[in-house]
């Protein structure tokens, strides 16, 4: 339909936000006085669809030539189909797309996960939900009151393991796919979420390598992402409800087709070799996949959302200083049904 501009280099005026005030004043127009009768000749014939994506164009604005991209002039809480579809080849291109300036309470975040995928939901951990849905993943310091937790809060010890590189959820058989992240309040240093390209880093390595890592098999696990900071407090029973799970270590992204790597801080050790070498291959690979060429640093704004692709991308929080100040971000994340099938 022609409303979909990519544009080389970033250059915000107040385009977007007139293409919203010209959309409201389309809608309060009075029909044409050709639709009086019959009344359902209004819907057969006037255009109202088209000319509201005409005026409402979504802009792309690559960070990188195909990592990372600003998504400028769309209204997450209002996507038309022609937008939604537009973002959705946007983030098969870029794997990361920031969105400024939204506004989203509870329930668009849920409606936003849903437009894109079956949602995910989270772990969760021992919660006293703070949030509408339970869908949503609360990473936030705050308790259930909006209190900031302790420093020996059980849930804020666990989340702690967000600060290592990982993919969200790969710790289960059908890990996550998208994950949609709204900032509604943001500490004033710090705290910021960096990216990794695993496509450009699979890329990189040379030839013996990608032939070394060809059809291997990762295990993962959350109790051993947890284990690497030292958090162990688990009972037998959390233990149980979440055991390992296998999953290849170069995987073919389902949609661009581009070979990339898999893993994180939930992969524990290579199938079938012996631990060490399993554990330093990973080591290896994760220190060449997240070199600063490969890297993003998300600074965060109140109003941003930031999607992500956990099929071909690792994150992990900055750390702040979370005894003083609230930091409130809130998630979902779609399920990689891609896994239960073969690349
Ligand atoms: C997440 C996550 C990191 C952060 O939401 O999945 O890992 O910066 N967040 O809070
Ligand atoms: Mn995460």
């Amino acid at each position: 339909m022609g409303v979909i501009r990519v544009r080389p280099r970033p250059e915000r005026t107040g385009a977007a936000k007139m293409s919203r005030c010209q959309r409201h004043g389309v809608e309060r127009e009075a029909p044409p006085a050709v639709y009086r009768f019959p009344p359902q000749a209004i819907s057969v014939e006037f255009p109202q669809e088209s000319v509201r994506e005409e005026t409402m164009p979504i802009e792309v604005l690559p960070v990188r030539p195909s990592f990372v991209a600003r998504v400028i002039g769309a209204d997450l809480t209002a996507l038309s189909p022609a937008a939604t579809a537009a973002i959705g080849t946007a983030i098969d291109t870029y794997s990361v797309l920031i969105v400024p300036d939204q506004h989203l309470d509870d329930d668009h975040l849920l409606t936003l996960g849903k437009t894109f995928g079956d949602v995910e939901p989270p772990r969760n951990h021992r919660v006293v939900q703070r949030l509408k849905h339970a869908e949503l993943a609360d990473i936030s310091n705050l308790d259930a009151n909006n209190r900031l937790r302790a420093a020996d809060d059980h849930r804020r010890l666990d989340s702690l393991g967000n600060r290592l590189w990982h993919s969200d959820a790969s710790f289960r058989e059908v890990p996550g796919a998208l994950s949609m992240l709204f900032a509604h309040v943001v500490p004033p240093a710090g705290g910021e979420t960096e990216f990794a390209d695993l496509r450009a880093a699979y890329d990189a390595l040379d030839a013996p390598m990608q032939a070394r890592i060809e059809g291997l098999a990762v295990e993962h696990s959350i109790f051993h992402s947890r284990g690497q900071l030292g958090h162990t407090d688990y009972t037998d029973a959390e233990r149980a409800a979440l055991p390992p799970v296998l999953h290849p270590l170069v995987r073919v992204h389902p949609v661009s087709k581009r070979k990339t790597l898999y893993m994180g801080s939930h992969a524990s050790h290579i199938v079938g070799w012996p631990m060490p070498d399993g554990r330093l291959l990973l080591r290896d690979l994760m220190e060449h996949a997240t070199q600063r060429e490969f890297v993003y640093r998300h600074a965060w704004r109140v109003g941003d959302l930031v999607i992500w692709d956990n099929r071909c991308t690792m994150h992990r929080g900055r750390s702040y200083d979370d005894a003083t100040h609230p930091r409130d971000l809130r998630r979902v994340t779609t399920k990689d049904l891609s896994m239960l099938q073969p690349a």
